[in-house]
């Protein structure tokens, strides 16, 4: 190694010996409001203003801001011998609690949820096992089950999933051509983000959005109008319950929450109910066939591991996947974030 590549390593080890502080950074800076009151105060402000309006200690915010700034979520100018901070357009778009497409809860889940369980990373690394059983007296090694405990942590979840969609749904679902799928469900449907972006595609679809009874009810209520008649709701438990039948099922971000005997279960039941001719259309994040990446997909692996019993899997996990239930001319799309896999009956 030469002078110039240990300079480097060395470089990229304290980088990364810190990084586990970079959603915590994020989330205190959008939680305090430093985002949104750089965002609506329109020009760059000092940190002693913001301190001032935001009702903290000067000293405090004066670290946060530079941190913020090293990580290129603020930037600095220096006027009339001041230090000026102002947004970048990451924090513009995604990072402010009001920001157009904020991230806010998904800022929230790592630098909160996942944080408390990767203390336990190396337990589970070990066992294989996620553990939110070892998190306050949470019993259960069922992610919902524990996430879905109260009314508050329910619609948490849903905004998290929610919010994801305002950004990829469009890409999903135009990787392929889904206009000859008229009825189609959204199995583990969730808030209805895609049922809603399926049916503004597609003019002839109607959606129904499959999901356990509690997600349903406060889908209802919260997240989907009622004067959307393209839209229905079917509450129910998809490993014991009887499947709707359409032409189309959407499972999306949901075979990575459950084990691989698990997705077979499933995909095998969702063949059964699916009509002649139809299929299913898998959204998740795919790893590279000879595991190379993409990050996200090999950071996500290590993030279900802490909290359900699923993972991240390759092209040809998924294919095995789906010829064992029966489903034909498997096709995979790279849509950029998330990958869009459509297997035919
Ligand atoms: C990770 S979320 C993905 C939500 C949505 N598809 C999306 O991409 O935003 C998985 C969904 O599956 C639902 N789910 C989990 N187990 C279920 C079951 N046994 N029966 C029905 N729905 C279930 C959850 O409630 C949740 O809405």
């Amino acid at each position: 190694m030469n002078a110039t590549e240990e300079a480097e390593a060395l470089k990229m080890l304290f980088r990364n010996q810190h990084a586990f502080l970079i959603p915590k950074i994020m989330l205190t800076a959008s939680d305090l409001g430093v985002f949104d009151l750089l965002m609506e105060s329109k020009e760059p402000l000092t940190s002693v203003t913001i301190a001032e309006r935001l009702g903290t200690s000067p000293f405090g915010m004066e670290r946060l801001l530079d941190a913020c700034v090293g990580y290129k979520f603020l930037q600095v100018e220096r006027k009339d011998n001041q230090t000026l901070y102002g947004n970048t357009n990451l924090a513009n778009l995604y990072l402010g609690k009001r920001s157009p497409r904020t991230q806010y809860y998904s800022l929230k889940f790592s630098a909160e949820f996942t944080y408390m369980r990767a203390q336990h990373l190396a337990d589970a690394v070990r066992e294989g096992e996620p553990q939110t059983y070892r998190i306050n007296d949470i019993s259960t090694r069922n992610f919902y089950e524990a996430f879905y405990r109260t009314e508050s942590g329910l619609r948490e979840f849903m905004k998290l999933m929610h919010e994801m969609w305002r950004l990829w749904s469009g890409v999903v679902l135009n990787a392929f051509d889904l206009s000859h799928f008229p009825l189609v469900c959204d199995v583990g449907g969730c808030t209805g983000a895609l049922a809603n972006k399926c049916i503004s595609l597609y003019p002839n679809s109607t959606v129904t959005i499959f999901d356990l009874p509690e997600v349903v009810e406060t889908g209802k209520k919260h997240f989907v109008s009622s004067e959307e008649h393209r839209i229905t709701f079917h509450g129910g438990d998809f490993f014991k319950d009887p499947i709707p039948e359409a032409d189309l099922y959407i499972l999306s971000r949901t075979l990575h929450c459950f084990a691989d005997e698990k997705c077979v279960q499933l995909l095998t039941r969702l063949h059964k109910a699916c009509k002649p001719g139809g299929g299913v259309l898998i959204v998740e994040r795919v790893l590279n066939e000879d595991r190379t990446g993409p990050l996200e997909a090999q950071i996500y692996g290590l993030v279900m591991l802490l909290i359900t019993q699923g993972k991240e899997r390759t092209p040809s996990e998924y294919n095995v996947f789906l010829n064992a239930a029966g489903f034909k001319e498997i096709q995979q799309k790279k849509t950029g974030h998330f990958d869009a896999i459509l297997g035919r009956k």
